[in-house]
């Protein structure tokens, strides 16, 4: 049976009513036992009987066609083949569901994947991909820098009153532009496949977020029926978006496989990873603020240029949460795409809001100067009663609160003027900036099974990428079917079981958790008509169902497993008001007066995302957020070759993620608050609210320390210490 629920209206608060105690506790990740033990197993070790070894082999040159000469490496130790069929120029985008572009012998980027040698060891594949000789047709027409673009503007251009007026017209504006940098996601697992052939049917265990998009990807990518495609991945070290559409790991695996009848491995290496996986696109952004004399905001301009490769189409949504951030009657809001001969650009961690709200609260913070009030109070007084451009009731907004509540946690009444606070060489300062993350719901299903023995299994397609999708569906579960949460096994990443949301754009939890939540509803009812009470009667609780003055243990309501299918589809909530997550980062950081290097102290994040599931996991999320703030505000950046727009620092010694000691003190404080539009169960992603905003309360801290203004990305030593007094 299945229980179906249409978020079309405002749902009762059933988890508040529940009294098993599994949900908003920080339980533990019940796989981390397995993962730090070295049994949980990653696509890459997977050790198939008769197996081969795949190695991809790199365009060499950045536009032009190419041709393979097998015979350049036919007989070398270990040779199997090397294939060049359906290979995709990049992965596919997020939710794209189709396959990525193939694009036969074009090259459109240094480092294109544009065949696979297969040998029988590694090291005999990556040999052979070394000596494989390749002939080149070279293009010379090669765009590589950001400026050399031609650039197009997108659809979705806002365009309301006047904002030029405003400018002129206010009391106070801020007109300023600024950079940000291409960004890698660097999971730790590197995109791996293994792939094997039973008649039409392929298996294919790979690192992927979407099993319901991959799936189709893979399908369409292959030209075969997806009945004939199933795909394992039941353990993921990382997605951050690059796992999110198939990538070229899975399709070359697939297709050596099916040449060579042998099931195939293909492990990316970090430098492919770096090439042949999306990229964050480098941006441009020009933010215009125009404010009354109290600094109420009249206007507000956000305009971007980004790049992506031919035909890929994706613009990153970098002004997305300046859309309904803050209220302001003049508004423009447009997006510039160019064309450049670099790795594809996609999805990376809160895409659109990780460098829009860069640009945004570094303006709100030059703002607050010129107005002369504090930072603080001039978000609170800029925060719209409703939508500001389709005049959308918001969902639950808890803004204010999460500023305020920040604000007094963090010693925000101690901060200074700039440059009034110094330790030694050290100048000291803090920032804030709000945080804002839409919400988003997708259609989900979930198998739920009770036992007689008071035990619950639960199974989607849905995948855990690290975030904890294990534990908070089996919190989920054991809440709802009054059991202990070690009772509850949790299967996950197979695309046998029932399709899930995927992981990614922060919907995970909530989609995915609510099918838990009606597949389990599902089965209470069945138990409430066994006591014979009604079903809001019902209580369960650690095995025992109470209500109508009957009280039994599980077993004896049961005479089998009971099964129900929880299905939630996304409705009028989600037309009728804009949700989103909010929250306030805070962060203290110290500036050295004579090199200009940073460190940061302690970041302090306020987030109210609705109802928490596990105040552990939901809190490692932020603290993720935290760290990757650090690194987009004073790290992170690819740099391109300008001449060939090669990503010239592919690895992660080069790239510079924070490591350990670049991080302080990190907390996290949850604003107490329920999204009855959300969901069943009241709950809003954090994932990556976690990171919105992070990076610019940091670069705002800097100001405040040294009375430096960064509006580039990253905010490197270098432009720093030249502007030191
Ligand atoms: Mo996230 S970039 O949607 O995995």
């Amino acid at each position: 049976m299945t229980e179906q629920l249409k978020m079309d209206k405002v749902q009762p608060h059933l988890l508040d009513e529940t009294g098993q105690g599994a949900i908003t506790k920080p339980m533990e990740r019940p796989e981390g036992p397995l993962k730090v033990s070295g049994t949980a197993t990653y696509a890459a070790e997977y050790n198939l009987p008769n197996m081969a070894e795949g190695f991809m082999v790199r365009a060499g040159i950045s536009k032009g066609t190419y041709t393979i000469d097998e015979s350049s490496v036919k007989g070398m130790p270990g040779f199997l083949g090397v294939y060049t069929d359906k290979m995709p120029r990049n992965s596919a985008q997020g939710t794209a569901g189709t396959n990525p572009i193939q694009p036969g012998d074009k090259i459109s980027y240094l480092g294109q994947p544009i065949a696979v040698v297969v040998a029988e060891t590694l090291e005999q594949a990556r040999d052979i991909a070394k000596a494989l000789k390749v002939d080149y047709t070279t293009d010379d027409d090669v765009k590589a820098v950001f400026e050399d673009a031609t650039f197009e503007e997108q659809d979705g251009t806002v365009d309301q009153g006047d904002l030029d007026q405003a400018m002129s017209d206010a009391a106070f504006s801020v007109d300023a532009t600024f950079t940000t940098a291409s960004h890698n996601s660097a999971a730790m697992e590197p995109h791996a496949a293994v792939a094997e052939w039973e008649g039409d049917k392929v298996t294919v265990r790979g690192s992927l977020q979407m099993l319901n998009y991959n799936k189709q990807e893979l399908a369409d990518s292959l030209g075969i029926d997806v009945k004939n495609v199933r795909l394992l991945a039941p353990y993921i070290g990382g997605g951050f978006g690059s796992k999110l559409g198939i990538d070229v790991s899975c399709i070359a695996a697939a297709v050596a496989a099916k040449q060579l009848g042998r099931p195939v491995r293909v492990v990316l290496h970090r430098n492919h990873v770096f090439e042949m996986i999306v990229e964050r696109t480098e941006t441009k952004q020009r933010v215009r603020l125009a404010a009354d004399k109290d600094g109420t905001l009249t206007g507000i301009g956000h305009d971007d240029w980004q790049s992506n490769l031919p035909e890929e189409g994706l613009a990153e949504p970098v002004s997305i949460a300046t859309h309904f951030l803050y209220g302001g009657e003049n508004r423009k809001i447009a997006q510039n795409l160019g064309v450049l001969n670099r790795p594809a650009s996609g999805s990376v961690r809160a895409p659109g809001e990780a460098v829009g709200m860069l640009a945004l609260e570094n303006a709100m913070d030059e703002l607050a100067e010129a107005v002369g009030i504090d930072p603080i109070e001039l978000r609170i007084k800029n925060i719209p009663e409703k939508h500001p451009e389709n005049g959308k009731p918001f969902s639950s907004r808890a803004l204010e609160d999460a500023l305020r509540q920040g604000a007094d946690a963090f010693g925000w009444s101690e901060r200074k003027e700039p440059k009034q606070r110094r330790e030694g060489e050290w100048y000291i300062g803090m920032g804030v900036a709000s945080s804002a993350r839409t919400n988003i719901l997708m259609e989900s299903r979930a198998l739920v099974t009770l036992n007689p023995d008071g035990t619950a299994l639960v199974q989607t397609d849905m995948t855990d990428i690290g975030t904890g999708t294990y534990a908070i569906l089996g919190q989920i579960a054991a809440e709802m079917l009054g059991i202990p949460t070690e009772k509850v096994t949790v299967q996950l990443g197979d695309t046998d079981l029932p399709e899930g949301p995927g992981s990614g754009g922060s919907w995970g939890a909530s989609s995915a958790g609510s099918a838990v939540f009606l597949g389990a509803k599902g089965i209470r009812k069945k138990l409430a008509d066994r006591l014979g009470c009604s079903v809001d009667d019902l209580r369960l609780q650690d095995g025992v169902a109470t209500g109508g003055n009957n009280r039994r243990p599980l077993a004896e309501l049961m005479d089998g497993p009971m099964v129900e299918e929880g299905h939630l589809k996304p409705g009028d909530t989600a037309e009728d008001f804009h949700q989103a997550g909010y929250g306030a980062h805070f962060a203290e950081v110290a500036v050295n007066s004579v090199t200009g290097e940073v460190r940061v102290r302690r970041m302090l994040a306020a987030m109210a995302a609705g109802r928490i599931l596990n105040e552990k996991t939901a809190q490692s999320q932020v603290w993720g957020g935290q760290i990757w703030g650090i690194g987009t505000a004073l790290h992170e950046a690819i740099e391109h070759d300008h001449r060939t727009g090669h990503v010239v620092n592919n690895d992660l010694a080069e790239y510079h993620i924070p490591v350990n000691l670049d991080v302080g003190d990190l907390e996290v404080l949850f604003v107490e608050e329920r999204d009855d539009h959300a969901n069943p169960m009241q709950t809003k992603g954090i994932g990556e609210l976690g990171l919105a905003g992070a990076g610019a309360a940091i670069t705002n801290a800097i100001y405040n320390a040294c009375g430096v203004r960064i509006r580039d990305y990253p905010a490197t030593p270098d432009r720093i210490f030249p502007h030191l007094d």
